[in-house]
């Protein structure tokens, strides 16, 4: 078998049979196929698409290309969310210690910046002395006893993902149904959880621009998952803006916490407790709205942020960071992005907010970039607010001075001022069942 002949026929709109997929997932993983050839392949893949059949086994080949985790230590259900990816996303550091907080365990494998969007990984590298990075032992161990951990995804994990995963990133190819769904379903099923909760995004600042693109994601994704035998849901949220007020590693942190606590942003605190409750429901603790109940109590109570502080501790991160979120290092240099005319903000391209706090460092531009933790944009007004003019509309914090030009024009050609207060979107779209 020849790359370059899987490379042409998928390039000719072919369709790729299970032993060329294993072929080529199995050249990913050991370093056999180039990348030039990868990225070819993936650019096809990503121009003439994949059918079910062909998604299904990508999928399988990715989850199969490392080792299994073995949970046989760990006792009750196992449960996870994954999001594909959105700005201002920071819903696994609230709904994963919620979900915790009542027994389910949740042993999270989550994923670095990904294009314009955040990853839970860089965010929880903004406190102090968080190790992302267990041993299998540790990480087993940690979700045993506290019910929680957070890593990112292990050199032995899904491999091709990981491989996949950052040539996508940087050759525009990581929009793409077939190329998304068999990463995030490659990955879930090798972790082997009881329950998978997908946090489909929809809209500006998402992968999938429309909801029907989104829904059907969900659909192949909760598909695939149900095939192998997993309880899944899926829920289609909104990404025409960015959840919640911060974009940026410490400030989504400080941002999470805030909603942990009870005092978070409306629309963040509204799609946590739903996916938290969808995880809770499926992993049996009563009906979608008892579970949401409970979820709201975890707040309420403040069960939830002590598993979280629990979990933070248990890993090594400065936990008064947490207690004290005025503590986390701020940004040398600041700017307000003032509105330069009188009106509605009547719409924000998501994905150029995601860039414009790229570009103060909040993210990557190369895999070789390091994060400026304290980087990013806090928005001061979102779609549907009016702003006189002069009015702030975001700040933008980070410790290179010169980034800040070049962001804030990103961030005033990506807003649409206008006369009238635009019609109001749904914060959750629906659900895949
Ligand atoms: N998250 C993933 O893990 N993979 C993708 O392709 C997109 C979002």
């Amino acid at each position: 078998m020849r790359m370059y002949d899987l490379i042409k026929k998928k390039r000719d709109g072919g369709e790729l049979s299970a032993e060329e997929i294993n072929f080529f997932i199995r050249g990913v993983t050991d370093g056999s196929i180039p990348d030039y050839q990868i990225t070819a392949l993936l650019m096809a893949i990503y121009y003439k698409g994949m059918n079910v059949r062909e998604t299904c086994d990508l999928t399988y080949a990715v989850r199969d290309s490392g080792e299994k985790l073995d949970f046989s230590s760990v006792k009750g259900i196992r449960a996870d969310k994954h999001s594909t990816g959105g700005v201002g996303d920071k819903t696994s550091l609230v709904v994963a210690p919620i979900v915790a907080s009542y027994g389910v365990k949740v042993a999270k494998m989550s994923g670095r910046g990904l294009g314009h969007t955040g990853g839970t990984v860089d965010k929880l590298e903004a406190i102090t002395g968080f190790r992302t990075t267990l041993s299998e032992e540790e990480f087993l161990a940690q979700v045993e006893k506290i019910g929680l951990a957070i890593v990112g995804q292990s050199k032995e994990f899904a491999p091709a993902d990981k491989k996949l995963y950052a040539l996508r990133d940087v050759t525009a190819t990581v929009d793409s149904m077939p190329l998304i769904a068999s990463s995030i379903m490659g990955k879930k099923l090798a972790a082997d959880d009881d329950v998978i909760v997908l946090d489909v995004k929809t809209g500006s600042g998402s992968f999938m621009k429309s909801v029907e693109k989104s829904r059907e994601l969900a659909r192949l994704m909760v598909d695939i998952g149900k095939n192998a035998g997993k309880k899944m849901v899926a829920l289609i949220t909104n990404m025409d803006r960015p959840l919640g007020y911060a974009v940026g590693n410490s400030l989504e942190v400080i941002e999470a916490v805030d909603t942990l606590r009870g005092h978070g942003p409306e629309d963040l605190t509204q799609v946590c407790l739903a996916l938290a409750s969808r995880m809770l429901s499926l992993a049996g603790k009563g009906s979608a709205e008892e579970c949401f109940a409970l979820a709201r109590r975890a707040i309420e109570e403040g069960t939830a942020f002590e598993k979280f502080k629990e979990c933070v501790k248990a890993q090594g991160g400065d936990v008064s960071l947490l207690e004290h979120t005025g503590t986390f290092a701020k940004a040398k240099y600041s700017r307000e992005v003032k509105s330069p005319a009188e009106g509605y903000i009547q719409s924000a391209d998501t994905e150029a907010y995601g860039i414009a706090s790229l570009l103060l460092g909040a993210g990557r531009n190369t895999a070789e970039d390091e994060i400026d933790y304290s980087a990013g944009i806090l928005l001061r007004k979102k779609t549907g607010d009016f702003v006189k003019k002069g009015e702030t509309l975001a700040t933008l914090l980070t410790n290179s001075e010169k980034a800040l030009a070049a962001s804030e024009e990103t961030l005033l050609k990506a807003t649409v001022l206008g006369k009238e207060k635009p019609a109001e979107e749904p914060l959750i779209y629906g659900s895949v069942e």
